[in-house]
């Protein structure tokens, strides 16, 4: 869910507006605002994006210069319009927003209703408002010392924001778990679940800690943690530039994010890689180096595309630094009573850095004596700052759900890390590392070529846009990536798809064959190049149709493939950076010609706070 606020000089309205259009990558069920109108607190929210509230309001015109709004991604009901944020306390003073889960809402519920309370809505936001309003007229508190004793009393996650028509001119906030970041302006204060709202309005930004309160009232502002004691913020600065969150030009955020990936993979070497020099420096990694060098295993956590980046980065470290690697869901990873010792090393893959399972993942994991390396995007989010150590990705904002760019700036940052400890540790030579130094800074120029492909794979996309399924092979460092084909193509055209191991298919998936099924083979010059062909053969024999992805100049698979598709040659741990890019298009096309909505697709958020 997305979160926004406004308490300034200006009309709030149309802030809160465009901060809501900002944020509906993170959910887009429904979306609501809730403004101060002379003496009225006014509420209006709407199932379905932003732009049918901007519509249901488009008569009205709002004066009000305070207001919160919200856009939702349903965990509690369904997304209707009485189940959409803000929710009003009974009495009507309060209007909340929430992002996460009140785990205990079912007990306090029940309680409120005995109390006389009563409720229109199934979230547990609804029961949270008036949980605060029961404490605060029944102890007679302010409205953030009743927050402060209601959420003492909460089980869960949660960011929220508050107004209430008793004080006109305040502003609550308070997060645990789900993120929050106040910005700073002149006479004015926003407040947001992540810096997109913020960023045209103010660089100067707080980001809030879990428990704390941060009271906006007559231009001043406050922050105290859960025991009311008074907190020095760090005001951080902001880097964004705005444009990185627009789409320049581009029909969607996910056509301009593929299309980006070889300067977002360059910025991620930026001032880390000298390949002539020979030299590789992540300074983020520094105490915990050598704990790495020395580990004995490695575990790695992450949720949806991440993994597969995680996946990567098995074979890799495998290959590399020759120690042991793990890769799991963090959501299975949690709640399976892990094998973890004092001294093993937990890598945490997330763009956003606020994935509710990885959170806890690494929560549990650092509980048990594991050191924890951050790989993350969004700078200063929860994953960053609870890592012991980590490598940023620098590959700017991505919007689009679907997740491109961030996975080729996570692969490329994971293989710099297993390249410099293997370098310190010995387990690759030199002249090994420096060839390897080379290849990499040679990406950005190859994922250019691979980008050449997209007027060929828009030409397959539209043989195969109405297909009911696909299967996606591959072997070795391109089996993840058969997998994240697979993924690209559900989530944003809604086709099936399934990734698997070439080698796996007669295992299973080769009963699904027939003239019907588009069968997608990265099947690129590799160690496992020959075994790949046999399976395209396999599949021929079985009459399916073969879309191969394979690498420049190849004279053998043309001939037995439907379609060919040609990406330039690079080192094999390296070609799921290249090999992938075709893939992303072709989940692109697809969904655009079926009319599907690319940049948020049905049912899925960019974010997921909540487990
Ligand atoms: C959501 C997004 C995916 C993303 C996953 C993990 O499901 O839709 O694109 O891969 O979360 O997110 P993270 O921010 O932790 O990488």
């Amino acid at each position: 869910c997305g979160i926004v606020g406004y308490l300034g000089k200006k009309e709030a309205y149309p802030i809160l507006i465009n901060g809501l259009r900002r944020l509906e990558y993170r959910g887009y069920d429904s979306a609501g605002v809730a403004l101060m109108e002379g003496d009225d607190l006014v509420v209006r929210k709407k199932e379905g994006k932003v732009k049918e509230l901007e519509g249901m309001s488009s008569e009205e015109t709002f004066k009000s210069i305070i207001g919160i709004g919200h856009t939702r991604w349903a965990t509690h009901g369904a997304p209707n319009d009485a189940n959409a944020h803000p929710h009003l306390s009974n009495s009507g003073n309060l209007a909340l927003i929430h992002n996460g889960i009140i785990e205990n809402y079912g007990a306090l519920k029940e309680d409120l209703k005995h109390r006389g309370y009563s409720f229109k809505s199934d979230t547990d936001t609804e029961v949270f408002v008036n949980f605060i309003e029961d404490i605060k007229t029944s102890e007679n508190l302010s409205l953030e010392d009743a927050l402060r004793v209601a959420l003492s009393k909460v089980v869960g996650a949660y960011a929220i924001a508050i107004i209430s028509k008793e004080n006109p001119n305040k502003l609550v906030a308070a997060r645990k778990g789900s993120p929050l970041v106040i910005g700073l302006g002149k006479d004015e204060f926003f407040v947001a679940s992540d810096a997109t709202p913020i960023i045209e309005h103010t660089n100067e930004v707080i980001y809030l800690k879990d428990e704390e309160i941060a009271v906006m009232e007559n231009g001043e502002y406050s922050i105290k943690d859960a025991k009311d004691i008074p907190q020095t913020p760090y005001i951080q600065t902001l880097e964004m530039e705005l444009e990185a969150i627009e789409k320049s030009g581009h029909d969607h955020f996910m056509h301009k994010e593929i299309f980006e990936q070889p300067i977002s993979i360059a910025d991620c070497m930026r001032g880390r890689l000298n390949a002539e020099k020979g030299e590789l420096t992540l300074g983020g990694i520094r105490n915990y180096a050598k704990a790495l060098e020395n580990a004995e295993r490695i575990i790695i956590i992450a949720c949806g595309t991440s993994w597969h980046a995680g996946l990567v980065a098995e074979y890799v470290f495998e290959d590399l630094c020759r120690i042991p690697v793990e890769v799991e869901y963090a959501s299975e990873f949690r709640y399976r009573n892990p094998v973890i010792k004092e001294g093993d090393i937990v890598i945490a893959i997330s763009q956003s850095g606020e994935t509710a399972d990885t959170l806890a993942a690494i929560e549990l994991a650092k509980s048990k004596g594991a050191i924890v390396l951050g790989v993350v995007n969004t700078v200063g989010s929860s994953i960053s700052r609870v890592s012991h150590e980590g490598a940023y990705l620098h590959a700017g904002p991505e919007i689009g759900v679907a997740s491109t760019k961030a996975f080729t700036a996570q692969l490329t940052v994971l293989y710099m890390i297993a390249l410099k400890a293997a370098f310190n540790k010995g387990t690759i030579a030199e002249n090994r590392f420096r060839e390897h130094l080379r290849e990499l800074s040679l990406i950005p120029a190859k994922v250019e070529k691979a980008l050449k492909t997209n007027d060929k794979i828009e030409e397959i996309s539209d043989l195969f846009k109405n297909a009911s399924n696909f299967l996606y092979l591959g072997r070795g460092y391109n089996f993840p990536v058969a997998l994240e084909g697979a993924l690209k193509l559900k989530e944003i055209s809604y086709i099936h798809a399934e990734g698997y191991p070439a080698a796996e298919m007669k295992h299973g998936p080769i009963a699904l064959i027939d003239e019907n099924m588009p069968v997608v083979v990265i099947a690129t010059r590799d160690s496992s190049y020959d075994k790949v062909v046999s399976n395209i053969q396999e599949v021929k024999a079985r009459k399916g149709v073969v879309i191969a992805i394979v690498t420049e100049g190849d004279s053998l698979i043309p001939g037995m493939a439907d379609f060919t598709i040609e990406v330039p040659a690079t080192h094999e741990s390296l070609m799921p950076l290249v090999s992938v890019i075709p893939l992303q298009l072709l989940s692109y096309h697809i969904a655009v010609m079926r009319g599907a909505n690319v940049d948020q697709p049905r049912n899925l958020a960019k974010s997921v706070t909540v487990e």
